[in-house]
């Protein structure tokens, strides 16, 4: 296996899955405050002390302890993201929350301590509740000038702190999810296309806005885009099937598309034609989509899904919904496992967009046991999870070897939290164990996983110990 000189090994979290401290320092509420159950319930519009989230694994106290274990790990990136509202606890103010700025310095100063850089996503499923309630998310344009705002903040703040930014988390997941990625309260299926497209235009602008911007105030900072991977391969080799699978595709593709090349591609403007979509865009939006292009490309990976022209039978997906395939096994969760996927992907976006490419997300969601470790601690025998990954990387490797350049590889995530999709905490991910549980008991103590020796391993062979 080999990656190349500097490659850039990590692991990736988000705030709202694992800071908690949501009414400290400042903060105001987030969409995630008020979704106590994910993508499963109804926002509860208040907190509510079933919400996993309201204190996550506590990583606004404990992120020294924790970046001192990534330390060990030999991480090169850290991926968080930063809380919105921490920073604008509405998110309509003129000016910052100093308190929350201060957390972040602090953040990233204990990463540069370390020699870890850190990758910060901009907007990672928690946009402020205020902005939800007001604009009904990216439906208003209106979230463009704040966005606006807290990124100018953020680059002026942590120039030369952060180099690697992304955007928006998965950005094309507001057509599946559009309260968790677009703060939309306005229910899915009271939704037009229209409406939904609008948003995702609005995102599109803020985004290449931001890489605008951070051009502008950071000269060596490097921004892409993060797209939700997810490959979906035809059913079977009828004709229908492949054009169904590529129709499909496109509206994954569609996002990746406008942030590398600037321009609406020709097979959207068909699907708006042919369904009556109508979103309202400007010149000055055109111009600067156009001329802000991101760096490159980041992507999550999980799983791989079919799809028939016909539709048969449903697989969970990691938000976006497909057929199952009948080659593949699945997670405890129904979420397919298909590692030459991940080179599948890799190779597909390298030839399509020939930008760097940056794997920020991939991992197993499983439901550990802490057993003791025979030294008077605990630990989890994840060999699963060893696996999965190995498997996993093997693959990015092969597309290396393809001649993909690519920049890095960071799991998700390197220690447990809080579920996105769910909302429960006993859908692990970590190498390293959080004694905490979807009844709120536990520690909070951390325990590392066999997975955890593993990953170091990897990480200081450069991959060839795989
Ligand atoms: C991605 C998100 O969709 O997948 C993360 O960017 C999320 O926020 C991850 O946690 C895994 O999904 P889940 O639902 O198992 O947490």
């Amino acid at each position: 296996m080999q990656f190349p000189e500097n490659f850039l090994w990590g692991g990736a979290v988000a705030a709202n899955q694992c800071e908690g401290a949501y009414a400290e320092g400042g903060k105001g509420l987030s969409i995630q405050d008020v979704m106590p159950r994910g993508l499963q319930g109804e926002p509860t519009m208040v907190p509510t002390e079933d919400n996993l989230k309201l204190v996550g694994i506590d990583f606004y106290h404990r992120f020294r302890e924790d970046i001192q274990l990534f330390a060990e790990l030999g991480f090169k990136v850290f991926r968080t993201s930063i809380a919105w509202s921490r920073i604008f606890p509405r998110g309509d103010e003129k000016e910052p929350n100093e308190q929350g700025l201060a957390f972040y310095d602090a953040l990233f100063d204990t990463c540069h301590e370390y020699g870890i850089e850190p990758m910060v996503t901009i907007s990672h499923y928690e946009t402020p509740l205020h902005l939800a309630k007001t604009c009904d998310g990216w439906r208003s344009r209106r979230m463009i000038g704040f966005y606006e705002r807290y990124v100018r903040t953020l680059f002026a703040r942590y120039a030369g702190k952060v180099k690697y930014w992304l955007t928006f988390n998965e950005i094309n997941s507001v057509l599946h999810a559009p309260l968790m990625s677009g703060g939309i309260l306005t229910p899915r299926e009271k939704l037009s296309e229209s409406a939904l497209y609008q948003a995702c235009h609005h995102e599109l602008v803020a985004s290449a806005l931001a890489t605008k911007i951070a051009h502008e105030l950071m000269p060596d900072a490097l921004v892409g885009c993060m797209v939700l991977a997810m490959p979906l391969y035809p059913l079977t080799p009828k004709p229908e099937d492949v054009i169904a699978a590529m129709l499909e595709s496109n509206k994954n593709d569609f996002f990746g598309d406008v942030h590398v090349r600037g321009v609406y591609p020709g097979y959207i403007k068909r699907y708006f034609k042919e369904h009556g979509i109508e979103i309202e865009t400007t010149e000055e939006d055109l111009r600067l989509l156009r001329e802000n292009t991101v760096d490159f490309v980041s992507f999550s990976y999980y799983v791989s899904l079919c799809k028939s022209a016909a539709g048969e039978e449903k697989s969970a997906g990691n938000i976006i919904e497909g057929e199952k395939n009948p080659y593949l096994k699945e997670s405890a969760w129904g979420w397919q496992i298909d590692p030459a996927g991940l080179r599948y992907v890799l190779n597909r976006f390298w030839n399509r967009w020939q930008k760097p490419l940056f794997i920020v997300e991939n991992g197993l969601g499983a439901d550990d046991v802490l057993v003791d470790d025979g030294a008077g601690g605990k630990t989890v025998e994840d060999d699963y999870r060893i696996d999965y990954l190995r498997a996993h990387i093997r693959e990015a490797g092969e597309a290396v070897a393809d001649g993909v350049d690519l920049m890095g590889y960071l799991t998700w995530a390197p220690i447990d939290l809080v579920s996105a999709s769910t909302a429960e905490m006993k859908k692990r991910y970590g190498f390293i164990y959080v004694d905490r549980h979807d009844d709120g008991t536990g520690t909070l103590a951390r325990w590392k996983k066999k997975s955890f020796a593993w990953y170091r391993e990897v990480i200081a062979t450069n991959g060839a110990s795989l």
